[in-house]
């Protein structure tokens, strides 16, 4: 799939076209900004960090259940994605005190909450993303009701995975800024990105942050928190099902399903009129790459044969 017209250029990431309406490209670019791009910079190798780790999350998520615009990995750093339009709303999802929830509240950095907060922003970095709440997304047709609900529940479940993930990457997720869009079917995703630039995430039981902290606040070793993210994220496996039906074509004679309908109808069930066999597997897996159509290339490959079978397959939990 390629590139076919820049849609829109972000502080960290290019947004293009592609021939087929329901698809774009999102390209990370290496560019990181902070208080709304006053603070500028690039950061050798974080481009290509963020795209793979946040594959690898919407895989994950994917696996899960979250609905999320990721199709698969083109490269180091472009990413194929459902289009869809992007709600002018961030959701910020807290599990710990920091950031700007310890500045305005004056709490210490670090307090445990009894519970996530979620707090909205609009977009706007000529307004520095001011805090909105449910009535003004709703007065102001940011989104409906519903949709608020939907985005609610995602941010959530999304949220309790995400945890569980990052804690296997030996690191705390501290808080985290989520984005959803809507196609053209009313269908809500979870889009944009979840990387370093859009998570606090600190090593396990410290407040060392290895996130974009490092950058707004120039403590130093900005690249090799990236780096050090993509590998943890990349070494840690996600166990993941798929249930796999491979079945003959319509076309082709099923010699077995006529052997079981002779013998069904020997035993007296004259109201089948045909059968056909096919095969079922389910496949556990440990995977530590995010790689794009392993699946597909195991049906293709080797299990089922392309000239009499087809096949369907799925994530299951
Ligand atoms: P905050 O504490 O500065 O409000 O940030 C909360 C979380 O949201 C933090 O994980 C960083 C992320 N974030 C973004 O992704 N983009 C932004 O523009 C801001 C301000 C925060
Ligand atoms: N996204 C914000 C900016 O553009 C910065 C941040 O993540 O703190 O500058």
């Amino acid at each position: 799939m390629e590139k076919v017209k820049l849609l829109y250029e972000g502080k960290a990431k290019r947004v293009y076209s592609t021939p087929e309406e329901d698809k774009f490209i999102i390209e990370f670019k290496d560019t990181a900004t902070a208080f709304d791009g006053l603070k500028k910079a690039d950061i050798s190798g974080k481009g290509e960090a963020n795209c793979i780790i946040s594959s690898k999350i919407f895989e994950l998520l994917t696996i899960k259940g979250i609905k999320n615009h990721y199709i698969k990995r083109l490269s180091e750093r472009e990413m194929l994605v459902k289009s869809v339009k992007i709600f002018p709303i961030e959701v910020i999802i807290r599990n710990r005190v920091a950031g700007s929830m310890a500045k305005r509240l004056g709490l210490d950095v670090g307090k445990e909450l009894e519970r996530p907060v979620l707090e909205f922003c609009y977009k706007s970095d000529e307004l520095h993303d001011p805090m909105i709440n449910e009535d003004h997304i709703l007065a102001l047709n940011l989104a409906t009701e519903e949709e608020l609900k939907t985005i609610k529940e995602m941010s959530l479940e999304t949220n309790k995975i995400l945890i569980e993930f990052f804690r296997k990457c030996h690191l705390e997720l501290v808080d985290m800024k989520f984005e959803f869009g809507k196609d053209s079917q009313g269908n809500i995703y979870l889009a944009d990105e979840i990387s370093p630039d859009t998570c606090r995430l600190w090593e396990l039981g410290t407040t060392t942050s290895w996130d974009k902290d490092r950058f707004r606040k120039d403590l130093g070793g900005v690249e090799e928190a990236y780096r050090e993210v993509k590998e943890r994220v990349i070494n840690t496996p996600i166990d993941s099902k798929a249930r796999i039906f491979i079945r003959l074509k319509p076309s082709i004679l099923d010699a077995q399903g006529s052997v079981i309908l002779n013998a069904l109808k020997s035993l007296g069930f004259n109201e089948v009129i045909e059968v056909r066999v096919g095969k079922l597997l389910e496949l556990k897996m440990d995977r530590k790459v995010d790689e794009p159509e392993r699946i597909e290339r195991m049906c293709r490959e080797l299990l089922a044969n392309p000239v009499m079978e087809d096949y369907e397959w799925e994530w299951i939990e």
